[in-house]
């Protein structure tokens, strides 16, 4: 494989909260290849958010990055001014919400929105040649060309959805970091928009970090999918081999969880208990208290996550033990 567009080294994020200090991203380390979609799931609450809103040092407050480092084609973002890290946000890196109305103007039209980002972007480009632009994108998008005097409430969720895509195409924005895209979306309209969105990642080799917890969106999309759980990534593998067979027993307990998707074995089909506590984790793997496979060392050490097989890093004591490195 190339070089990684981005590279994140032992990453810690914490909310300073009255409870205690929260630690939503705990030590992770992570790269993100150009052109690959990678998913990232895993139960509400597990750190999901803060992560891709680290990658463009937007945590909200009182949340901050306390630890570990952050390089985005070769820069460290944890060094730059705000300033270099705003002009990054607005031509390099873009984000798209749940909610794209958040991201969008209410008082400008479509058009606008689309004209205005492609001639701050390349300021040589007239104003008649970015609407003529703008209007191909939203036809590219599936969007009528009578819908860019719009504004955003008169568009559905979907189509501002794509405007949010068209928007980040008409940056040529290096990475893509789409959070929970199609969560306020009904299935049928998410499923036209995946499909747009899978087709055009094809044609512009768009890199793209897919933040979900609903595994089928991360099985129609992405190439690679890393797992979290409380903080901590524990399994990170290529989606073919992830889903024919997930090794760490949270993966195998989310993917148990859903329907459709088979696995082979005995596996746990409900996953016992909650997700612990963030400001007090347990010791040893954090997984351990749900486990059904937990041992001794397992509520004592932490295990690493550790390449047990070619592109495929498990963070697990199983593994380490005779069974497990039978089963690998
Ligand atoms: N503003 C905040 N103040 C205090 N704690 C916060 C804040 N935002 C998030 N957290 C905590 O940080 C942890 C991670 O939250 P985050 O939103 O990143 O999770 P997530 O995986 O994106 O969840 P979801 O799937 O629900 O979107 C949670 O325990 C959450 O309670
Ligand atoms: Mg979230």
């Amino acid at each position: 494989m190339n070089e990684p567009l981005v590279r994140i080294r032992d990453l810690v994020v914490t909310y300073k909260t009255r409870a205690g200090e929260v630690r939503a991203v705990d030590g992770v380390s992570l790269d993100i290849y150009p052109g690959e979609v990678l998913g990232l799931v895993g139960e509400s609450g597990c750190g999901k958010s803060t992560l891709g809103t680290a990658l463009l040092r937007l945590v909200r407050h009182p949340g901050r990055i306390v630890g570990g480092e952050i390089w985005f084609d070769g820069r460290n973002l944890l060094a730059l001014s705000e300033e270099e890290m705003r002009r990054l946000r607005g031509a390099h890196i873009s984000m798209i919400f749940q909610d794209p109305m958040t991201s969008l103007n209410p008082l400008q039209r479509i058009s606008d929105h689309i004209v205005e980002t492609i001639r701050t972007h390349k300021p040589e480009v007239s104003e008649e040649e970015a609407r003529k632009q703008a209007a191909e994108l939203i036809d590219r998008l599936g969007i009528m060309a009578e819908r860019l005097d719009d504004y955003p409430h008169q568009l559905s969720g979907g189509m501002r959805q794509r405007v949010m895509i068209g928007l980040a195409l008409a940056l040529r924005a290096d990475l893509i970091i789409a959070d929970e895209p199609t969560t306020s979306l009904d299935v049928i309209v998410e499923a036209q928009f995946l499909d747009l969105l899978k087709e055009l990642q094809e044609e512009f080799g768009l890199t793209i970090l897919l933040i979900t917890h609903n595994i089928g969106v991360v099985a129609q999309l992405a190439d690679r999918v890393a797992v979290m759980y409380a903080a901590k990534l524990v399994e990170l593998a290529d989606v073919e081999p992830l889903f024919a067979e997930p090794l760490h027993p949270y993966t195998q307990a989310l993917l148990a969880s859903v329907p459709n998707i088979r696995l082979e074995g005995d596996t746990l089909k409900i996953m016992r208990g909650s997700p612990p506590d963030l400001i007090e984790p347990p010791p040893g793997c954090r997984f351990h208290p749900r486990c059904p496979h937990a041992f001794e060392r397992c509520s004592q050490e932490e295990p690493p996550l550790k390449e047990i097989r070619p592109n495929r890093w498990v963070a697990c004591w199983l593994y380490e033990t005779e069974r497990g490195v039978r089963e690998a």
